[in-house]
């Protein structure tokens, strides 16, 4: 039994402890606000702060001033002999012709919703026509374009282009802005940014003063972002009647979005794209020759879904039947019949064993018997692009370096190997680029003639009923279909190998479902409370396919049990925090609580490794060695997140050493990944040092880094309530949480290689449900832990739940951890006496 006076005390510290780190947190949040505001001035609407000048006449002149500057500077590129050429070529695109009329239609219409080809301008091209008309008449530095992607690669690389078609360098006349890192200057009046940054200068402008014209690029994508923009502007432009708004897509489903906007009218920019053959299995089986012999010869990729599920829907049938159903299933008919029970157990397949045969047949074909021209391959992702360029590298044609070069494109390639994708490859070399559904529409690789598309692409989807996000290689649409063939006629009449028979090209859905119905909706609730608009529901019920009210309200859960909101759905000084960290809410909590707690650098490897590529690489034919020299990082630490913490470290001291590339490669590591942590970690100290959380010297950031259990806590704090309790049963372990009951540890986790644990729970970031539901990376932690720091801001813990928990008396005679909590005092009575 635990003293009465005991426990007056604990839950005395506790709310004393409460009180100061919410009080830290506020002084930092107005502090946020206010750098958050000079930011924004700066950054989006690049001239001096209107404030600054007492007289409006004077802001006018300097404005005068530059804009003919910028027209002195334009008049000179275009006379000039590589600005002519370039001129030329952009003469030669299709938006060109419809210039004048883009124009206009522009000036006249608040909403105009515009679809071409891609390829034929849109997002290079017409955002350039209005700066360089806007320089033109003399008022270019009244005027502020916004063009948002979807991607950051993309907002990257459509501004190094338009740079470059106006003879500038990035962050001059155009710039960019992606999360963390932006290229702007004084004199940026063209701005292509993530949707996700103008969210957030949303956020503390609310009416985008300065701004003349956004452009809300792909908006076919449906991308949560987009979809969540288009209602925030909605909103905004009755208030600035002035301002437009341009939306552009690929496809031509633009009546849906004149619809939204009371009927904008729209364009469509005819394009020049010529004409491509799509070939499906069955015409790609004839030309290659490739045999589908026996059921275990068949290549997993593409067809292997159908076949797989037949077999599942037929296990009754022998095995050796399986060939005449193969044949079979490439008619149209027998398709047809297994079609609607075979599209659900299409959700179900794992890509975690894939062989690429068919992929190397098709591209072989090419290579041997095709007329020159680069080839495009369509892949699920990162982990199946890296085993097949391991696997053609092997191969006596493809892995010659004397005549084909393969080049891979995924969301986090470094800059220069982006670079490479673009260029020519040098005479009598076959270019191959390995992509993921990125390269479908917002990058445009100009040499592609021959396009191979697997036909899926991975894709969250969101179980409400289950609140489970599950991430699973899905059949692409019809629309994203069509897509990707198109990217082959470019230049030239194209080939498309479609690696699936017609038939199932037949039964993909028209479009994708909008990502809003597809993902948990947490980081978009908080963004809308601190935009302060209606309620979360009434809101999102304005979007263009609003989500379920189940997901909605497993969101505002979600967002009150971390404690972002209070009982009140109202925003918590933790919360407001949180909105405006450029992390998912998560994670920002886990690097708040390491900055106050003083135990820095362990939280921000952590939070970086969680928000990047995971560094721990698994090849599909050494799983286990991989596995075991991930345990190698864990010794008795039961933690994924203390693994990837010693990983980090031992790399920076092979680094110092020289012998970093060694160091990852014998220990399955990614050094491109660790390089992204590097990166980020430093790009998280400014942020917290910039918002007064942490002090200059790292010395004390770092006082209890080395405090092991405490790191562990901090770890519980950010990621709960994603929590699993550990059973032992006789000489069995097995896992459960309150939703889903018996869950799986991934085969990569170090306490998958255990066979007991010592801790009750695991606290994880992440769980995905592919049959199964699996938790990711996981780390071990105790009763008191989970009570102390398992959303501990607002409520504490109450005196019942602590007499329950056995363990809380040891928290408290734990020598080391309450010198920890006494110096927790100690910190932060010195980090408010600060302020
Ligand atoms: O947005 P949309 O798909 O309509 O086309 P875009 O991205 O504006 O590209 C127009 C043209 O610019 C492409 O057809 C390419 O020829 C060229 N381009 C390029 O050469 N390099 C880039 N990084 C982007 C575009
Ligand atoms: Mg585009």
């Amino acid at each position: 039994v635990i003293p009465l006076s005991l426990q007056r005390r604990v839950e005395g510290l506790l709310q004393e402890h409460v009180d100061r780190i919410h009080l830290a947190l506020g002084k930092a949040r107005d502090k946020l606000e206010e750098n958050a505001n000079v930011e924004h001035i700066e950054d989006l609407v690049p001239r001096e702060n209107p404030d600054s000048l007492v007289d409006a006449s004077v802001m006018e002149r300097v404005l005068q001033r530059r804009s003919l500057r910028l027209r002195n500077v334009q008049r000179a590129w275009q006379e000039s002999p590589e600005g002519t050429k370039m001129l030329n070529f952009r003469k030669s695109l299709p938006a060109y012709k419809e210039k004048d009329m883009l124009l206009s239609a522009i000036a006249r219409n608040q909403v105009v919703v515009i679809s071409g080809e891609t390829g034929c301008g849109k997002t290079t091209q017409l955002p350039q026509y209005i700066l360089e008309s806007e320089i033109e008449s003399g008022r270019g530095a009244f005027c502020n374009i916004i063009c948002t992607q979807p991607r950051r690669i993309s907002a990257m690389s459509v501004a190094e282009r338009v740079s470059a078609e106006r003879g500038e360098d990035p962050g001059e006349s155009v710039g960019y802005k992606v999360r963390l890192e932006g290229m702007k200057g004084k004199n940026t009046h063209l701005l292509f940014c993530t949707s996700g940054i103008l969210l957030r200068r949303l956020l503390s402008d609310r009416n985008l003063n300065g701004v003349t014209h956004v452009f809300v690029d792909e908006i076919h994508e449906r991308g949560m972002n987009e979809d969540f923009l288009l209602i925030v502007l909605k909103d905004l432009l009755p208030r600035r009647r002035d301002l437009r708004l341009i939306l552009m897509s690929a496809t031509l489903n633009a009546e849906l979005f004149s619809g939204f906007f009371n009927g904008a009218p729209t364009i469509h920019i005819p394009g020049f794209t010529y004409p491509v053959r799509a070939q499906f299995l069955e015409d790609i089986l004839e030309i290659t020759g490739y045999k589908l012999s026996s059921v275990n010869q068949i290549d997993n990729y593409g067809q292997e879904k159908l076949w797989k599920t037949q077999r599942q829907l037929l296990p009754r049938k022998r095995k050796n039947q399986i060939n005449t159903l193969v044949e079979d299933a490439l008619s149209k008919s027998s398709f047809e019949r297994y079609s609607s029970r075979t599209r659900d157990s299409l959700a179900s397949w794992s890509p975690d064993c894939i062989g690429f045969n068919l992929i190397e047949a098709v591209l072989c074909h090419i290579c041997r018997k095709e007329r020159p021209g680069a080839v495009l391959v369509f892949m699920t992702g990162w982990d199946d692009i890296s085993c097949l360029k391991d696997q053609l590298k092997a191969h006596p044609l493809l892995g010659d370096p004397n005549r084909v070069l393969v080049l891979t494109c995924h969301g986090s390639m470094a800059t220069s190997e982006q670079k490479l994708i673009f260029e020519k490859p040098p005479p009598n070399i076959r270019k191959i680029v390995l992509a993921t559904n990125m390269a479908e529409a917002s990058i445009t690789i100009n040499d592609i003639v021959f396009v191979v598309d697997c036909g899926k692409a991975k894709e969250t989807t969101y179980d409400a009923l289950n609140n489970t996000p599950c991430l699973l290689p899905s059949w692409i649409s019809q629309a994203s279909a069509r897509q990707r063939r198109g990217r082959a006629g470019r230049v030239q009449p194209g080939e498309c190998y479609h690696l699936y028979p017609r038939c199932v090209y037949d039964a993909f859905a028209e479009y994708q479902l909008p990502e809003l119905l597809r993902t948990p909706l947490n980081s978009l609730c908080l963004q809308i409370k601190s935009l302060q608009l209606d309620s979360i529901g009434e809101f999102l019920s304005a979007a263009l396919q609003p989500p379920e009210p189940l997901a909605v309200q497993n969101a505002i859960d979600f967002l009150k049990v971390i404690e972002a909101l209070d009982e009140k759905e109202n925003l918590t000084n933790l919360g407001q925090y949180l909105s405006m960290l450029p992390v998912d809410p998560k994670l920002g909590k886990m690097l708040i609580m390491g900055a106050v707690f003083r135990c820095l650098d362990p939280i921000l490897t952590i939070v970086s490794g969680l928000s990047v590529r995971d560094p721990f690489l698994l090849p599909q034919d050494k799983k286990d060695l991989a596995g075991s020299a991930k345990s190698r990082f864990s010794a008795k630490d039961y933690s994924d997140h203390m693994a990837l913490v010693r990983a980090y470290e031992g790399w920076k001291d092979a680094d110092r050493e020289g012998s970093a590339y060694e160091y990852c490669w014998r220990n399955f590591l990614s050094s491109q990944a660790l390089q992204a942590i590097h990166s980020l970690r430093k790009q998280f100290n400014f942020i917290l040092k910039d918002a007064g959380l942490i002090d200059a010297d790292p010395g004390i950031n770092n006082s209890l880094s080395h405090n092991q259990p405490l790191v562990r806590a901090i770890i519980c704090s950010g990621l709960f309530p994603g929590i699993s309790s550990v059973v032992h049963r006789e000489k069995s372990m097995s896992f459960k949480t309150m939703e889903d009951g018996q869950v799986l540890l991934y085969a990569n986790s170090v306490n998958s290689r255990y066979q007991t644990i010592p801790y009750p729970w695991l606290v994880f970031g992440e769980k995905v449900k592919v049959n199964t539901v699996f938790i990711r990376d996981s780390t071990g932690v105790s009763d008191s832990i989970l009570i102390l720091f398992g959303g501990i801001l607002t409520h504490g813990a109450s005196a019942g739940q602590l007499k329950m928990l056995d363990g809380f008396i040891d928290f408290f005679m734990n020598p080391s951890l309450a010198e920890c909590y006494w110096n927790l005092k100690f910190e932060l009575d010195k980090l408010i006496q600060k302020k």
